[in-house]
């Protein structure tokens, strides 16, 4: 096919694809809220093990778990030839939806069955990936399987991270079929991948609002995630008079609303606690402890300092107000991240040859992208959320879109496999 011939079309099999998002829309957990399927539960091996059928029995895939756990299908191509990757996640948020991360691997897995279907003769292995625990995993940790692939997983961090049964990362690796011994042999280079596409739902409003059907996306924000613990004094709620309480409660909802001035603040950060634990936790005790997990997000690492630093001047001046002890500490965070050019502007050339109304726009939810970017060339395509709403029940993208979204994802692939062909003195493929 030359350069300007028109593009082949894949013709995704919308059927299956909505088949595939509604079976595992019920490998939920039976006992959380919403659509849950947090990360190394009973759920996320069930679902794996759905897809992991579907990557055999019917895109033909040989399938193999890596040592940090991630579930990967491969079509073999040439010997010696670096793979395209394409893959998300199936790991959900508590009381999450349908379509973040799913749509992703039900569409690189369509993408897989429809080369498999038109015979396609790939020069590139194609791998298509199931990254764990994509979200914040009950080891205070997210983004796991995509940190191991780009080597950011030392043995020593999952030998100590615990979950709160005390089971160390490490462990729950090896239940999932991961090799802990060897995670380093789980790092992947731009000597053995030759880019990576992710399809992904925008989790905004921008598309639904403005009826756009795909977003080309140019970057991904960084995340500084952390921990505030406000530490105050026990007391009687009833005989401890207003003037002498330590209460950590009080002093940790203070923190929380001066995070959201802070970053209000500052155009182009935002800044959430999504989640505390009160100690004692008891009505007629007044809190003594406070925990609080934060997190702030920008495209810029120096607004994302600046925002920190601010935070922590806050902190400092409800401490002295309120005489409690107040401990903040940023974690393991992950950078703000610009996409390869050439790689936004393919897929922007895919969906003109396509006739696809589309817009370049930035991501504000983190993916396993962030971190793929630092292996290959990296690209992501977004699909509506309806009202934008995403990480509730209420999540929907039309299947229609998740096939067209997917359309996209097929083109783009087979255009990097067709120019890297062409460039290595191959037949077009
Ligand atoms: O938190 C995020 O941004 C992503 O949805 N995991
Ligand atoms: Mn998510
Ligand atoms: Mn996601």
């Amino acid at each position: 096919m030359g350069k300007d011939d028109p593009i082949k079309r894949f013709e995704p099999n919308i059927d299956r694809i909505k088949r595939d998002i509604l079976a595992l829309s019920r490998i939920t957990s039976p006992t959380e809220p919403g659509y849950t399927r947090l990360s190394f539960t009973d759920e996320d091996r069930k679902a794996r093990e759905y897809i992991a059928h579907l990557m055999e029995d019917e895109a033909r895939l040989t399938v193999r778990i890596d040592p940090v756990g991630n579930l990967i299908g491969r079509r073999e191509g040439e010997k010696q030839k670096p793979a395209l990757l394409l893959g998300s996640h199936l790991d959900t948020v508590r009381g999450g939806g349908r379509f973040d991360g799913v749509s992703g691997v039900i569409g690189a897995i369509e993408v897989a069955r429809r080369f498999e279907e038109k015979g396609i003769e790939n020069i590139h292995p194609i791998e298509v990936v199931d990254f764990i625990a994509e979200e914040p995993s009950p080891f205070g940790l997210s983004t796991i399987g995509s940190r191991g692939m780009a080597g950011k997983l030392p043995p020593k961090l999952i030998g100590s991270l615990r979950d709160d049964a005390g089971r160390t990362l490490e462990k729950a690796i090896r239940e999932i079929g991961g090799d802990p011994a060897n995670i380093d042999k789980a790092k992947r280079s731009s000597r053995d991948v030759l880019a990576y596409l992710e399809l992904h739902i925008e989790q905004g409003p921008h598309l639904c609002s403005k009826s756009i059907p795909i977003g080309v996306v140019t970057g991904i924000v960084g995340i500084s995630r952390g921990k505030v613990e406000v530490i105050g004094k026990n007391d009687h709620s009833g005989t401890t008079s207003m003037d002498v309480r330590k209460d950590a409660l009080a002093g940790g909802s203070e923190a929380v609303l001066v995070l959201e001035w802070v970053c209000a603040e500052l155009a182009g950060v935002v800044g959430t606690v999504g989640r505390v634990e009160v100690f004692p936790n008891s009505s007629n005790v007044i809190p003594g402890r406070m925990i609080l997990d934060m997190e702030i997000r920008s495209l810029s690492e120096d607004l994302l300092h600046k925002a920190a630093s601010s935070f922590r001047e806050e902190l400092e001046r409800i401490k002295e107000k309120r005489g409690v002890q107040i401990l903040f500490e940023i974690g393991i965070s992950s950078k703000p991240v610009v996409f390869d050019m050439n790689m936004v502007k393919r897929i922007i050339r895919v969906c003109e040859q396509l006739g696809i109304l589309h817009v370049k726009l930035p991501s504000g939810a983190g993916h396993d992208a962030n971190h793929l970017a630092e292996v290959a060339p990296t690209g992501m395509i977004f699909i509506p959320s309806r009202d934008g709403r995403s990480h509730c029940p209420e999540e929907w993208t039309e299947f229609e879109q998740v096939c067209l979204g997917t359309e996209v994802l097929a083109c783009t692939l087979a255009g990097i496999e067709k120019d890297a062909a062409l460039s290595s003195g191959h037949f077009d493929f």
